[in-house]
């Protein structure tokens, strides 16, 4: 049977199959290697990315462009709204559309829930979203599940635990909606009361039948998890910066904490302080090799949208 994949933007993990999704590890899959040996290939030879980034980062946004590179496409783009002419009050709709005239495809970071969908309905090139506040951030976890896939084999029949800011953690809303689409999986939620996985995710868990397990002592879960998939407190999304001091290294994971035990850990990145530096020697450590990942999956990404929608 011949697979298809006929979504044209990537926007939130909830429009996703899970054979969409099952599409694209496989795509990944086949450019592992030219990722890995950092080879070039000529799949997207005269192609161009608009990078549309109003907030920081360093891994979406560099493994995009490096996935570019790789497929012999070209990225344009901004990496702030001050260095482009949003800051003299230029709407979003209107650089949407001035990159849309130089682009076949952009990819949107933006701090406000909802700006890629709102984008992908002013344009017609594919649109991908690189994190919207704290609503979702899909090519995470297509990426995320890929790392997963790697290491275990396979990604139902898994314990696995998402841990630090539940609340305002755009990885770990994608994912828990993904995990959603695997069979026999149970989630459990770690986090300070004040960062709770947001009730909106929790109704679509309840939608699906997904077990899911709320605490807030990692040591009730540490020895059933397959995968600890730890996040930053997202301090930049507190009002109160006191709100923020009071739960900040609420959780740290440490060498210690996991001899013996028979998981991996797992973080988006950036850390702060919620995994130990003695952790990076160790078995455990998988969230190098995920934020490396990056690359092949968004290769395959890139690669699927600008071929499936050409100009
Ligand atoms: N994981 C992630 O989104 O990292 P950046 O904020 O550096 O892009």
């Amino acid at each position: 049977m011949v697979k298809i994949f006929d979504l044209k933007n990537i926007i939130s993990i909830k429009d996703m199959k899970r054979s969409d999704i099952d599409y694209l590890l496989d795509e990944a899959s086949k450019l592992e290697d030219i990722a890995q040996s950092r080879e070039i290939s000529e799949e997207l030879k005269g192609k161009l990315l608009g990078v549309m980034f109003f907030e920081p980062s360093t891994r979406t946004r560099m493994s995009f462009e490096t996935a570019m590179k790789r497929l012999s496409g070209e990225c344009i783009g901004f990496e702030s709204s001050g260095s482009s002419s949003v800051s003299k009050g230029e709407s979003i709709a209107d650089t949407a559309k001035m990159f849309e005239g130089y682009c076949d495809a952009l990819v949107i970071r933006h701090e406000l829930e909802g700006v890629s969908k709102f984008i992908s309905d002013v344009v017609d090139v594919p649109v991908i979203n690189a994190g919207d506040g704290a609503g979702q951030h899909p090519t995470q976890t297509l990426l995320d599940l890929y790392t997963i896939k790697q290491e275990i084999g396979s990604i139902d029949n898994l314990k696995i635990a998402l841990i630090g800011d539940l609340k305002f953690g755009r990885t770990v809303h994608s994912l828990a909606n993904a995990l959603c689409l695997y069979d026999n999986v149970e989630l459990y939620f770690v986090s300070p009361p004040e960062l709770k996985m947001p009730q909106e995710i929790l109704h679509d868990l309840d939608k699906m039948n997904m077990s899911y397990t709320e605490v807030s002592n990692i040591n009730e879960i540490i020895d059933k998890v397959n995968v600890l998939y730890v996040t930053r407190i997202q301090k930049e999304r507190f009002g109160d910066i006191d709100d923020y001091l009071k739960i900040k290294g609420a959780y740290i994971i440490n060498k210690k904490m996991l001899e013996g035990k028979d998981l991996i850990v797992m973080h988006p990145l950036p850390r702060i302080d919620e995994i130990d530096g003695d952790v990076d020697d160790t078995k455990y450590n998988k969230y190098f090799k995920q934020a490396a990942n990056a690359v092949p999956v968004r290769m395959a990404i890139l690669k699927t949208l600008i071929k499936n929608n050409p100009k």
